[in-house]
């Protein structure tokens, strides 16, 4: 292992840097609190630092007369059971791995552990972690493979998140098919560029970003494990969406196997709901991105067909097939990878280098640096889109109330599961107006949809008004 820089090449580096402040509260440290800060800053990228927000500053947005509509896949593609089968037969040999990230801070929700902990389902109130772990289990047994799963944490709650996959014995699965490892932090910084301290002894960081998630597989060996275990590609999806369908073969079959997608990176797609719904939108501007709804111009965030369909319609929902081969090539780069960085302006407090304060802004003070998975597609060669159905593939968590939330997601979880035993001829109480008089949830290790449900011996009948768990 080398050693950490001295103090004297410390000193000297942050006087080049202009970071001097970093070491203000030097003399008031006990030996164990230096040592700690010294290797803090020999972790910093101080020499990047004003390049990378000098890029984030000018990142230029695409001007509505270059942006085009994307033309997606749909899953009724007439072709659509032929690249079912070339998707099952790449899980059925081993080519297929799970990619979950679950490194950010959730600050929306406001859970007190990792995002993944909190109880989403709507009768069993199971875990986040749960629901995806049996999905995985469900895909293994189906086609008789093991799915290696990736876990992306951060500094932050890897040591809870480690805690609870422990807690709950891996769920059941072999210890060695699920790798946890935390992505990387980057400094916040004030308005002028200074590294703000978090603690007299500690500089403030933030992850970097899901777009951190490309270099975190490559520094934590998980492209080395993939290549010596001949995983080719990976399902990447988030931590609040309970409705994802993790391993979806048709899906994979397009992305492997479509005229014209080079097997890189593909996205899947929701129809925006409405004009107004504050989704990213993938678009051709000219190559294939996502424009997220801050940025879209009004004349292209409203725009309609002569039908009435919303033209820039495709909503992102953050679930992509990633080739392995690709994201090596992404992050074969002295900065770990190419994506670019991104930034936004926050209250962060921190310890005034002046007055030893501990300092709580009133307004936003510090500019927070982060990558954005999507931005690998500007990279991709020939990435496509599937649209999906909404209810089917998107249930999201995000805020604790209102709007994509945890009531929200249950709502929607209830509803796919009703729609999967109507579909297989299942008798669920309902209301005059047809809605359902009763809660549901459908286990993954029961049924990935209508079908397995039409396989399976028929549930106990369901209770007017009461709970069932299927
Ligand atoms: P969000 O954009 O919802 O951010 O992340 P967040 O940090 O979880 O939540 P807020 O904004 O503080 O409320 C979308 C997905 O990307 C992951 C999250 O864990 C989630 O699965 N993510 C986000 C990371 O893994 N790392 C990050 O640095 C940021």
């Amino acid at each position: 292992m080398t050693q950490p820089p001295t103090l004297s090449e410390t000193r000297q580096r942050l006087e080049r840097t202009g970071q001097s402040h970093l070491l203000a509260f030097w003399g008031t440290l006990d030996e164990a609190r230096r040592a700690s800060l010294l290797e803090s800053i020999a972790g910093l990228p101080l020499e990047h630092l004003p390049a990378m927000l000098a890029q984030a500053a000018t990142l230029a947005k695409p001007a509505a007369a270059d942006i085009r509509p994307v033309r997606p896949y749909l899953r009724t593609h007439p072709e659509a059971a032929r690249y079912r089968a070339i998707g099952e037969d790449l899980v059925r040999r081993g080519k297929v791995a799970a990619f979950l990230v679950a490194g950010g801070q959730g600050t929306r929700l406001g859970w007190r552990g990792p995002k993944g902990t909190y109880p989403a389902t709507p009768v069993a109130g199971k875990p986040l972690f749960r629901v995806f772990a049996e999905q995985i289990t469900a895909a293994e047994r189906r086609w008789n493979v093991r799915i290696p799963w990736f876990v992306m944490t951060s500094e932050a709650n890897h040591h809870d998140t480690e805690r609870f996959f422990d807690d709950n014995r891996w769920f059941g699965r072999p210890r060695a098919d699920t790798m946890l490892f935390a992505q990387g932090m980057v400094p916040s910084v004030s308005l002028d560029g200074k590294v703000l301290l978090e603690h007299a002894w500690q500089p403030a960081l933030n992850p970097d970003g899901h777009g951190g998630a490309l270099k975190a597989l490559r520094a934590a060996g998980a492209l080395e494990h993939m290549q010596a275990s001949g995983i080719e590609h990976l399902c990447y999806f988030q931590v609040d969406n309970p409705n994802v369908h993790v391993i979806d073969p048709l899906f994979l079959g397009l992305h492997v196997a479509a005229p014209d997608s080079s097997a890189e990176m593909s996205s899947k797609s929701v129809l925006k709901r409405d004009v107004t719904e504050k989704v990213g939108v993938f678009v051709k501007a000219p190559r294939l991105t996502v424009l997220e709804y801050s940025d879209a111009p009004r004349e292209v965030a409203e725009a309609r067909d002569p039908d009435g369909q919303i033209t820039y319609g495709e909503g992102s929902i953050a679930i992509h097939a990633i080739g392995v081969d690709f994201i090596r090539r992404l992050t074969d780069h002295p900065l770990g990878s190419v994506l670019p960085w991104h930034r936004a302006i926050k209250k962060v407090p921190f310890v005034d280098p002046a007055t030893g304060a501990a300092v709580e802004p009133g307004e936003a003070n510090a500019v927070k640096l982060e990558c954005f998975v999507f931005d690998a597609l500007l990279e991709a060669q020939g990435p496509i889109v599937l649209r999906t159905d909404r209810v089917e593939e998107f249930a999201p968590i995000k805020n604790a109330s209102g709007e994509d939330s945890p009531a929200t997601s249950k709502a929607i979880q209830v509803e796919r599961a009703v729609r999967w035993l109507r579909e297989a001829g299942i008798a669920v109480p309902a209301h005059a107006n047809g809605q359902p008089d009763c809660t549901v949830e459908i286990s993954p290790l029961t049924a990935s949809g209508p079908d397995d449900l039409r396989r399976s011996p028929p549930p106990k009948p369901i209770p007017r008004g009461g709970e069932a768990l299927i």
